[in-house]
């Protein structure tokens, strides 16, 4: 069965339930970050094992700033340590490394982390991690709007010329569309999670929180995926 499965191309992940994950076991909500960081290099090698080609993780969205002080400061020395330290695995995967967000108001030290992994990741060419911090949706689509209309006001470009290849290649990554969409802890929401290259995204909502979202699970996932009929607007 599994030898037939169809792999999704492009899966996101939206990766939530770390607090309650860690409030379960009398945990601080660090520990349940911490092992969020641990479950997502499993996911990654296994999903690059599988034949996934693009893997999208929300790791911060640009309303994550609403949390206290010291959650963020915590997140962020994590992403800071992740990125520079522990990412060697990733790499000898031939991963390759890209960020989708704002930069601003993202510190120079996380700037530099996100900055360094990309460059040694630049040639890598099995998997791309296409990680989400300090991003939103809505965000992404004004900051196109921006950098198009800018375009158009400097004669580079025409309206006609506005496709959407054009669109596509002004969104923080040029990405194909999802196909398959994770939410882990049964949330059943977006949060402002990649709004316009889900158009099409099957949808999934596990139950699991995420630092249990190990490979059986993502397994379960795939064969969930594999159940969906995609129609895209037509009629099979
Ligand atoms: C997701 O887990 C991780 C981030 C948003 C950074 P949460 O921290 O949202 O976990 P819950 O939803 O409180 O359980
Ligand atoms: C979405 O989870 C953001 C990330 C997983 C990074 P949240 O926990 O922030 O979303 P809401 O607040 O429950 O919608
Ligand atoms: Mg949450």
């Amino acid at each position: 069965m599994k030898e037939n499965l169809v792999i999704p191309n492009h899966v996101g992940i939206i990766m939530d339930g770390n607090g309650r994950w860690a409030e379960r076991r009398g945990l601080s909500r660090s520990a349940g970050h911490k092992e969020g960081a641990e479950t997502l290099k499993k996911i990654c090698l296994y999903a690059e094992s599988l034949g996934v080609k693009y893997l999208s993780i929300y790791a911060f969205s640009t309303e994550n700033f609403k949390r206290s002080k010291a959650e963020v400061d915590f997140l962020m020395n994590l992403f800071i340590e992740k990125f520079t330290k522990e990412f060697q695995e990733i790499i000898d995967h031939d991963v390759k490394v890209v960020f989708s967000g704002r930069r601003s108001p993202l510190s120079k030290k996380v700037l530099d982390a996100m900055d360094q992994l990309t460059r040694r990741t630049e040639n890598n060419t099995s998997l791309v991690l296409n990680i989400c911090l300090n991003y939103g949706g809505q965000i992404e689509i004004l900051d196109m709007v921006k950098k198009i209309s800018e375009q158009v006001l400097n004669h580079k470009i025409s309206l006609d010329d506005i496709t959407l290849d054009i669109v596509s290649s002004h969104l923080y990554q040029d990405l194909p569309p999802l196909d398959f969409i994770i939410r882990t802890s049964g949330e059943l929401r977006l949060s402002n999670f990649m709004l316009y290259q889900a158009s099409y995204a099957e949808l999934y909502f596990p139950k699991t929180l995420f630092p249990d979202f190990l490979e059986n699970e993502f397994m379960e996932a795939i064969v969930e995926f594999n159940k969906r009929i995609r129609k895209f607007g037509g009629n099979v």
